[in-house]
């Protein structure tokens, strides 16, 4: 199956059902994605398709074959996105976990709203859970890389 991932064609040679989550950690190493819940409930597993934050761990592969698939570690190529910047800054990650999908969230939101409101940051950050409860840093996070672009 031809995927694209992060700006590049890649081949995987995985049954079509294979939830994208698999293919991502297993088959292409790309392990920044996190299994949580497996049941879309949790946002661990959280990337972009075609710019749409997306649960990859309920997603079958064949499903977004053609399709722009971006995961954390294509997210900025350096590690630079503003939410990454403002997530630093605020220091908002404890144990990590969880920190992968919020970042995909986040970005996605700041890309179709860029100055959110804290309603909005809250209803869009709202699906995630975090074992570590760093919602408000979370919330101030979002506000900070709002702001700082
Ligand atoms: S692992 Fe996919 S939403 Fe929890
Ligand atoms: S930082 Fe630990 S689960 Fe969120």
């Amino acid at each position: 199956m031809e995927l694209e991932v992060n700006g590049r064609r890649l081949s995987a040679d995985v049954d079509p059902e294979t939830p994208l989550l698999w293919v991502l950690r297993d088959e292409l190493g790309l392990t920044g994605t996190k299994f949580g819940c497996g049941m879309a409930m949790c946002g661990a597993c959280t990337v972009h398709i075609d710019g749409q934050p997306t649960r990859s761990c309920v997603m079958p592969v064949s499903a977004v074959a053609g399709k722009r698939i971006t995961t954390i570690e294509g997210l900025s190529p350096n590690g630079d996105h503003p939410v990454q910047k403002a997530w630093v800054a605020e220091q908002v990650p404890q144990c990590g976990y969880c920190q992968s999908g919020q970042v995909m969230t986040a970005a996605a939101l700041l890309k179709a709203t860029p100055k959110p409101s804290e309603a909005q940051i809250k209803q869009a950050m709202n699906g995630h859970i975090c074992r570590c409860a760093t919602y408000q840093q979370i919330v101030q996070a979002v506000g900070r890389a709002a702001r700082e672009g």
